[in-house]
């Protein structure tokens, strides 16, 4: 039984609320040294949030009919309409949701790159890693099915080509994305199931994986810039030499970086939500018109290394398989990371020049990717994409070998500051 008094001890009586909050906020101890790369995993959690109280907002007002018209526009599109232009502050909620989801992918991408960089993938943080490829995967799944959501030219098309490719899986194929559309073309049973999934299923799904995420990680505790162990340093009382506690230090800092992010994203979305066309593309301001395909189909950026490679990959017996594979396979490579890096040494800081050289090959490949999947297809863009996909699939063979018999730099044994 607590030894508290009050409000407090009353709850802490029958739910274990101070243990909780000083397991995971006030005596957790996290490594003294994080820097720039740490802020990402915060700003993930603050994106997701901004995310699901603005889709409650637009769900009271949105509408997922693709089957009745308003004054000749599909209703999902004019409802759209409606938010932008009639509803108080719409345009805002719609925006900030918009441009919510670039946001998401730019900050999960930043934080993907420390794990890459800091060796956060490897042992004892394998789950963490795997939860977090989980997330990913969903996340990707929420995103496609959102744009499809306003019925634009974009959404549409973009669903008919993405859904489309299940048919080139042998003998199961047609049957699999009549079923995943529920009909034989992107309709209004689709995006009434995509507006399931995107409302309700995937972000449940969504909060559970974060939840084992952090649990995960606060289990195990927190790596760092130097990939030092904090844990092998401690005082009499058991506390890690080289850790400080959550809060106050890091909810502080983390305060100054979400502040920071806040300050760029409300700009974004107040000055260039569209952002030239590449967070909202410029075809989706027309209604979806199943009678006329527009001229170039590209998913948003966030998709477009992907779709890349999927373009890039040469088709057999005439069928787009092979490229179906290589970009499914692009993802699911990412899960063994922990298990195709076989060296100890966590932190790029003291790994050896040829890993140094792989990642980096691996990020600009990545990148170089991104903006050929956005252009239309050109003979020049093809050839990049395929050097930049045999560049993305070399990195993870490459490290198969450097690590097995790595020359790394001595790691110090306590934390270092740069
Ligand atoms: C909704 C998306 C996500 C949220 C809200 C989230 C949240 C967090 C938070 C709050 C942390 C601790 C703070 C930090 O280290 O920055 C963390 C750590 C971590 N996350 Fe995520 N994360 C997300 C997605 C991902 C993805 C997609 C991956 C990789 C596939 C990933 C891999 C990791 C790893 C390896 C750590 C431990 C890092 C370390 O200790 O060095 N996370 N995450």
């Amino acid at each position: 039984m607590s030894q508290q008094n009050g409000i407090m001890g009353w709850i802490n009586d029958r739910f274990p609320l101070t243990e909780t909050l000083e397991y995971h906020v006030t005596r957790y101890y996290a490594p003294k040294n994080f820097n720039f790369w740490y802020y990402f995993g915060i700003l993930s959690s603050v994106v997701l949030v901004m995310q699901i109280v603005t889709g409650i907002v637009l769900t009271m007002n949105y509408k997922p009919d693709g089957f009745h018209n308003v004054n000749g526009i599909p209703g999902a599109f004019a409802s759209v309409e409606y938010i932008m232009r009639e509803v108080d502050w719409g345009w805002f909620v719609r925006y900030m949701h918009s441009t919510g989801a670039s946001a998401f992918f730019v900050v999960v991408y930043l934080h993907m790159l420390r794990g890459l960089m800091y060796g956060s993938y490897k042992k004892p943080r394998e789950l963490i890693w795997i939860f977090g490829m989980l997330i990913y995967l969903c996340l990707m799944a929420e995103a496609f099915m959102g744009y499809l959501l306003p019925w634009g030219q974009m959404s549409f098309w973009g669903a008919q080509v993405i859904v489309n490719l299940f048919n080139t899986i042998p003998f199961v194929g047609e049957a699999l994305s009549v079923w995943v559309r529920g009909d034989y073309v992107i309709s209004d049973a689709t995006l009434n199931r995509f507006f399931a999934f995107h409302v309700i299923a995937l972000p449940l799904v969504l909060i559970g994986l974060v939840v084992f995420h952090l649990v995960a990680l606060h289990h195990v505790g927190s790596n760092n810039p130097d990939g030092v162990d904090i844990k092998k340093h401690k005082d009499a009382n058991g506390i890690p030499l080289d850790g400080i506690e959550f809060h106050p230090y890091y909810t502080v800092k983390d305060t100054f970086g979400v502040v920071v992010f806040l300050a760029v994203f409300f700009a974004v979305v107040s000055f260039a939500p569209e952002m030239g066309g590449y967070f909202l593309e410029h075809a989706n301001f027309v209604p979806a018109d199943p009678l006329k395909t527009p001229e170039h189909i590209a998913p948003v950026w966030y998709f477009t290394p992907f779709y890349a490679m999927l373009r890039a990959t040469p088709p057999m017996f005439g069928s787009a398989f092979p490229g179906v594979i290589v970009m499914f396979g692009a993802i699911a490579v990412l899960f063994f990371l922990p298990w195709l890096d076989r060296n100890e040494t966590r932190s790029i800081r003291y790994r050896s020049k040829a890993f140094k050289i792989w990642l980096w090959l691996f990020v600009v490949s990545f990148v170089i990717l991104g903006y050929y999947g956005i252009q239309a297809p050109s003979t020049f863009g093809t050839i990049m994409s395929r050097i930049c996909t045999l560049i993305y699939f070399g990195y993870f063979v490459a490290i198969w070998f450097i690590s097995g018999n790595e020359k790394t730099q001595p790691v110090p044994d306590r934390v270092t500051y740069k």
